[in-house]
């Protein structure tokens, strides 16, 4: 499959996707293409650059920075060992960062671009399916603070992103799991077609076959995009794509960000709104809401405090299985398309817990036997 372009029209400037089947290796011409730079620091984690370092090493010019893995370094200490390198390289105005690795990397490295200097140009090369998909379009940057996620940041839009599903093989199922619920995301706020494809091509998906993980890629891309163009700087329609969002940082928050990864965080916090839309009434629906204050609350509690996570593991079976059992019963008579999407979060959001079958496993004959929708 040829590689695909797509732009992203944010305010006076655009940005460009470019995503392929192994167009990684060609990250220095593409470089070179959107006129990035002459001095190009890359920006990186341990993990990643194990990987994929050597390959990708040359579209930099010599300062790799690695800075540590995982959420709970998204922080402002992070961005400042960047800020350290490109001070001490000397890095100028005209200089970029190359932003290679998943979200954290992606939001860490895009903020010291957006600040360094009052500014300096960004590219991302997004290693996992989280990034590919979803957060390294649309130039939200930031880092979390103690007190809740992504409250310092900023908006710089990347020249250009190099998509490269190839990437993704070295990814953990977990991790690609995590993104895929970013998708499931699209699917049910903008594409009923992306949706159904994601649950029938499962399987295909989690064995990374090119063929089906390139259109999965390229569609949410789109999605996202035209999102972005429409409404950069989130004052209306952009919010569309914090579905599930709210409960989702909120347990992220409470579990110290060690816990839950992002788009499983997502994935409760969309269960959490289908089960809230459920609730014919208004007093019904607070009560859920006040329900669901609790189960988030009880879930931190036991993985925070007991250690153990049987108490999150039984409480995140139930609301899967429950969900489930009540979406079978009145979801898919009153609203078809709607059931049968909130089915499937629910089962993906319980498979977190480990109390319900990998999807790989689910159909929608099963989630739904006896019914074509
Ligand atoms: N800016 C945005 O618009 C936006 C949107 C969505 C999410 N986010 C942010 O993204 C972050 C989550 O991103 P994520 O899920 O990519 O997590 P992540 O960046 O922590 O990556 C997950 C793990 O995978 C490893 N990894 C990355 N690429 C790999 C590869 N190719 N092979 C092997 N291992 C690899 C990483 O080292 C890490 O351990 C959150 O902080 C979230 O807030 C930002």
């Amino acid at each position: 499959m040829e590689p695909v372009r797509v732009d992203v029209e944010a305010g006076a400037r655009t940005s460009t996707i470019w995503i392929g089947d192994g167009i990684s290796t060609q990250l220095s011409g593409l470089l070179d293409t959107a006129r990035l730079g002459a001095r190009r620091f890359l920006v990186s984690n341990p993990v990643v650059w194990k990987f994929h370092g050597p390959a990708l090493e040359t579209a930099g010019t010599g300062n790799v920075t690695l800075i540590p893995d995982g959420e709970r370094y998204k922080n402002l200490q992070t961005v400042a060992r960047i800020y350290e390198s490109l001070i001490r390289a000397e890095a100028d105005r005209g200089s970029a960062l190359i932003a290679v690795g998943g979200g954290v990397v992606g939001d860490v490295a895009g903020f010291a671009a957006a600040t360094y200097l009052r500014g300096i140009a960004l590219a991302h090369v997004p290693t996992t399916l989280l990034a590919q998909v979803d957060s390294s379009i649309g130039g939200k940057v930031g880092v979390n603070h103690q007190l809740g996620k992504n409250l310092i940041g900023s908006f710089h839009q990347p020249a250009v992103v190099v998509t490269d599903p190839r990437l993704l093989g070295t990814l953990k199922r977990r991790e690609f799991r995590s993104g895929l619920y970013e998708v499931v995301k699209y699917g049910m706020i903008a594409s009923r077609d992306l949706f159904e494809r994601v649950m029938r091509d499962t399987k295909a998906l989690f064995a990374r076959d090119p063929a089906v993980l390139m259109p999965v890629i390229i569609d949410s891309c789109r999605i996202k995009a035209d999102v972005v163009s429409a409404d950069e700087r989130e004052s209306g329609l952009r919010r569309v794509l914090n579905f599930g969002h709210t409960v989702g940082h909120a347990l992220e928050a409470i579990t110290k960000y060690r816990r839950f990864r992002h788009g499983e965080a997502i994935a409760y916090g969309m269960l959490a709104y289908i089960l809230i839309q459920l609730i014919p009434h208004r007093r019904g629906r607070r009560a859920m809401v006040g329900a669901l204050a609790g189960l988030v609350l009880l879930i931190g509690f036991s993985r925070m405090f007991l250690g153990a996570h049987w108490l999150s593991d039984v409480v995140g079976g139930f609301a899967a299985g429950a969900c489930w059992l009540g979406l079978c019963i009145t979801a898919i008579e009153i609203i078809p398309g709607m059931g049968r999407a909130a089915g499937r979060v629910s089962l993906v959001a319980g498979e977190v817990v480990n109390r319900v079958p990998e999807p790989a496993a689910l159909t929608p004959q099963a989630v739904f036997p006896d019914k074509t929708l």
